[in-house]
């Protein structure tokens, strides 16, 4: 699956790193550090590579989209025409000082995601996940059998395994 990375930090780093291990062909995009990018891209190894916001869209079938909820129009702007593509959003709707949610109780994160690329389809997933964790749950749920949950998305990305495969996932992704 070819998969672009919005937001190469601890969540889009990381995430991104196990994608492309997972078989997934990644595009890092979205730091101040164009060095940084590179640097991902090539500890990833397999097809990772660089670019930016539009070059990690532009052929993707899925998006992560991983930035502070302040930086999320900035990174969706620079991303450009994002209809028909699915975006996997792990960012939460905090505050500047990430001390509190900024929408909460009457709608979510994904909802108001929805209004501002009301054309994509719009997955919320990993958001619970600390990113200290995420590399051994990679480890856990690996493809010679281990701990991960069957049958989710997350998990299914995370083997590189499609619908139908053998332990693979339950439903479309
Ligand atoms: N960290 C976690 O454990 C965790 C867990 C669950 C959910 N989340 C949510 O996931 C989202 C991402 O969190 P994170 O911890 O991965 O954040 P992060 O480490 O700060 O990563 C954000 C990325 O956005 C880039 N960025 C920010 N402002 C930019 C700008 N003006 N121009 C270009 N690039 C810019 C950063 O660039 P640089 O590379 O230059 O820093 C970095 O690559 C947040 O919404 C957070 O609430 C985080």
């Amino acid at each position: 699956m070819r998969i672009g990375i919005l937001g190469s930090g601890l969540m889009g780093g990381k995430l991104g790193t196990i994608f492309s291990r997972a078989g997934h062909d990644v595009v890092f995009s979205y730091s101040h550090s164009k060095a940084k990018l590179d640097k991902l891209a090539r500890d990833a190894g397999g097809q990772a590579r660089a670019g930016t916001p539009a070059e990690a869209a532009r052929d993707a079938e899925a998006l992560l989209l991983a930035v502070h909820w302040s930086r999320v129009d900035d990174v969706l702007k620079k991303a450009g025409d994002l209809s028909g593509k699915v975006i996997v959003s792990c960012s939460l709707p905090m505050n500047a000082n990430d001390t509190r949610l900024v929408i909460a109780n009457t709608s979510s994160g994904s909802e108001e995601l929805a209004k501002k690329v009301p054309k994509a389809h719009i997955v919320s997933a990993f958001n619970t996940v600390p990113s200290e964790v995420l590399f051994s749950v990679f480890e856990s749920a690996g493809r010679e059998g281990g701990s991960g949950k069957r049958g989710t998305a997350e998990c299914c990305v995370l083997r590189g395994q499609r619908k139908g495969e053998e332990g693979g996932c339950s439903i479309d992704q």
